[in-house]
């Protein structure tokens, strides 16, 4: 028995009257019946026979063929008649309504539903609230009513101004009580929305049977036919008055989007005809990450915005040790730098190891949305048409780059030379994070940028000419480094950016790789100047996206803080400016050995054998802070774990981070019972002993990681909340850490 039937409500309406009882309208009238909402389901309709196997099937206690008196008693009325009759079904029922009752449909177009009232009453009464169930099948008759027809499924209500609030606030409740999730809309948009989603697939689907029926060879075609025409024309067996109606009623607006359509469809005609491969391969590769990107929607895994993200969260706890043989994920600033450079080369860019992770991702769903034709990414594999320096095109919106500081801040250098203007917006965490450390050197150069006070939405404006500037970075950043160099290779005369401390340099490396010329010189023991000129080419090429030390960064901790532990972890990029991790854990103790270094496409790569050793505390070296910059969330737990005191200074950018993450993990490693002490630059830690609590990540994704690290020392439990934006950098986090035997379980 469904939950539905068992559990009863409180009815809310004596006498339901039922108008047209289909697949829609039975399936509201038994799922209403069976929980007690109402208490008296009356079904009209044409065909008795069908009325009759309605109150056979419990769906309804009455039936009346004659709609007039059967609406006499009524305190709600559903009209789930085809649309196009709702002006005949008013008149009749116009003089015996009470004044009380409630009138509500289920119309796929709403607009004309509207048209009718006010034709038949001269307006719309108040007690009108018309909606729309986003459910159904193809099949329909009260035979295929479902009681759980509508659980999980959008309803969508489209008030009027003049619509009472009491009544609303029923028909919500009704439908609340089936388990649909109820939306409002005005009525223009909800007929725009739907002319795109469901009434044109609809039509495509019609015609394109109709067009396969009609030739000769018809019996053949559906003897044969496979999945894929299963799966497409399924919803052409869905009733033809029905959806008659719903394209009479909506006529405009599919007729708008069935315009939309035929160009895009004369555009792949084109294509095929010529043999245009790229065309072709740019219409397949945007639709199918369309396509699962919604089926992430449709299972709530979707990074986008509306999403509930604080809803995932960590179960963690100790572990005998940590050990055997993994691959992690693929380096996240090469995986950005790899798309953005193949993107404006010569010629096709193959990558492998490419992570699949939200934040890479975005970044290549940008150049995708530039129109530049991208393949996979199929486990790590990807191939970027390369449109050359200046074929990027205009996005059709906004670039949406998530959580991506990294997207965000490259980006913005190379979209501030471009033809066309451009938004570049992210997610709660990205738009509070500074950019005016670009925009300022950016608008030396020439760029003009509208910005939120310094902060995201960034607006980049287009058609500028920009110049070369010699740049002295504030502060030690790769981004700004990096976002300077791409806007250089646009800019006239020379481009110099020198850091006060070396930060990494995959773009050197990768601009390099693509063939392009660049000058990198060491002017004193710490800082680096790179300079290069605009009127170079980068050359399409092969780039093997070594493992992320940052996301191996977590197990080299995880094993030395837990005995016994012996553990490799294959194909780890080594780049001498990111193992400023590798640096602070040896000095602290760990037991850390490269094997099998190599080069691999100009970074180094190495296998890392990590195992046990009792870790000390140290006052951690402020060359090593921006070598280590990402790291410094599990280097806290290192801390914590280790005997004696840890001072980290020089680190005020994690301050700005994803999160505060001084703060952050302050908060978090107090709670365990740690010593630690948040500082405006870094942290100061006695190691000891780690507690049991509940920790809060802030949904930054290398906190979530570090805390559920720290479990493997502490005395009980340890819930992590807010862990979602895990997947920006490691989706696979969980799993590849159970499989070195890491406890950690996911809840919501
Ligand atoms: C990155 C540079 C660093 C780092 C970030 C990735 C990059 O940021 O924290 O995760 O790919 O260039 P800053 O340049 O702001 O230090």
């Amino acid at each position: 028995m469904s939950n539905a039937s068992s559990q009863k409500m409180t009815p809310l309406i004596d006498c339901l009257v039922v108008i047209g009882v289909g697949l829609i309208g039975g399936s509201l009238a038994v799922n209403l019946k069976k929980s007690g909402m109402v208490k008296r389901v009356v079904g009209v309709g044409r065909n008795e026979q069908s009325l009759v196997r309605g109150i056979q099937l419990g769906v309804l206690d009455e039936y009346n063929l004659d709609m007039a008196s059967a609406v006499k008693d009524a305190d709600l009325v559903v009209i789930a008649a085809p649309v196009l009759s709702t002006r005949s079904v008013l008149e009749q029922i116009k003089d015996t309504l009470p004044g009380h009752a409630i009138v509500t449909d289920v119309g796929s177009a709403k607009a004309t539903v509207v048209d009718a009232i006010e034709a038949v009453f001269g307006h719309v009464p108040e007690n009108f609230v018309l909606g729309h169930p986003i459910a159904g099948s193809e099949r329909s008759g009260i035979e295929a009513a479902q009681i759980k027809l509508f659980k999980k499924h959008n309803v969508i209500l489209t008030p009027l101004p003049s619509t009472s609030k009491q009544a609303l606030e029923t028909v919500r409740a009704l439908w609340n009580s089936t388990g649909a999730n109820v939306l409002e809309m005005t009525v223009e948009h909800h007929d725009q929305v739907l002319a795109v989603t469901s009434h044109l697939p609809h039509l495509i689907a019609y015609s394109l049977v109709d067009t396969l029926a009609r030739q000769d060879s018809n019996l053949e075609i559906f003897r044969y036919a496979a999945g894929g025409f299963r799966d497409f024309t399924r919803i052409a067996s869905s009733n033809p008055v029905m959806w008659h109606d719903i394209f009479i009623a909506n006529r405009k607006s599919v007729l708008e989007s069935l315009e939309r359509f035929s160009a895009g469809l004369e555009e792949l005609k084109i294509a095929l005809e010529h043999g245009d491969s790229q065309k072709m391969l740019g219409i397949f590769t945007r639709a199918k990450a369309a396509r699962d990107h919604f089926t992430k929607i449709l299972a709530h895994r979707a990074y986008v915005e509306p999403m509930k993200k604080n809803n995932v969260v960590f179960q963690a706890g100790q572990s005998h040790a940590i050990s055997g043989r993994i691959r992690v994920p693929g380096d996240k600033s090469i995986s950005h730098r790899s798309i953005m450079l193949g993107a404006i080369a010569e010629g096709n860019t193959t990558i492998t190891g490419f992570l699949e992770g939200e934040d890479s991702l975005a970044t290549l769903q940008a150049f995708r949305d530039m129109g530049v034709v991208i393949e996979g990414p199929e486990q790590g594999e990807v191939k970027v048409y390369g449109v050359g320096l200046h074929g990027l095109s205009k996005p059709p919106g906004a670039l949406y780059l998530g959580n991506s500081g990294t997207s965000m801040r490259l980006l913005s250098g190379l979209l501030s030379a471009q033809a066309f203007d451009v938004e570049l917006t992210g997610d709660a965490s990205l738009s509070g994070r500074p950019m005016q450390r670009v925009i300022d050197p950016l608008s030396r150069m020439g760029a003009e940028i509208l910005s939120n006070g310094g902060k995201p939405p960034l607006i980049m404006k287009g058609n500028r000419q920009l110049k070369g500037i010699s740049y002295e970075m504030p502060v030690a950043s790769a981004q700004v480094k990096s976002c300077l160099l791409l806007a250089g290779l646009y800019a006239r005369g020379e481009t110099r950016v020198t850091e006060p401390a070396p930060t990494r340099d995959h773009t050197e490396r990768m601009l390099s790789g693509f063939g392009y010329d660049l000058t990198v010189r060491q002017l004193d023991n710490i800082s680096r100047e790179v300079r290069l000129k605009a009127g170079g080419v980068l050359k399409g090429t092969r780039i093997d996206v070594p493992a992320d030390i940052s996301s191996a960064a977590f197990f080299l901790v995880a094993a030395s803080i837990t005995p016994g532990s012996d553990l490799i972890l294959e194909h780890v990029g080594v780049n001498p400016t990111r193992i400023g991790v590798i640096n602070i854990l040896r000095e602290m103790g760990a037991h850390i050995e490269l094997q099998n270094e190599r080069n691999v496409g100009g970074e180094p790569v190495a296998d890392i054998r990590v195992r046990y050793a009792p870790l000390k505390g140290i006052d951690i070296p402020e060359d090593q802070v921006p070598l280590a910059i990402d790291e410094f969330p599990v280097l806290f737990v290192a801390a914590a774990c280790a005997s004696g005191r840890t001072v980290l200074t020089g680190a005020e950018e994690l301050r700005v981070k994803e999160s505060d993450r001084i703060q952050t993990m302050a908060d978090g490693l107090i709670a365990l019972g740690v010593d630690a002490r948040p500082t405006d630059d870094g942290m100061i830690i006695n190691g000891g002993s780690i507690g049991s609590a509940t920790v809060d990540s802030h949904g930054d994704h290398r906190i979530a990681m570090a805390f559920a690290v720290a479990a493997l020392r502490a005395s009980g439990k340890v819930q992590i909340l807010d862990c979602a934006n895990v997947a920006t950098s490691f989706p696979n986090f969980v799993q590849l850490a159970n499989g070195v035997g890491m406890n950690i379980s996911i809840q919501g």
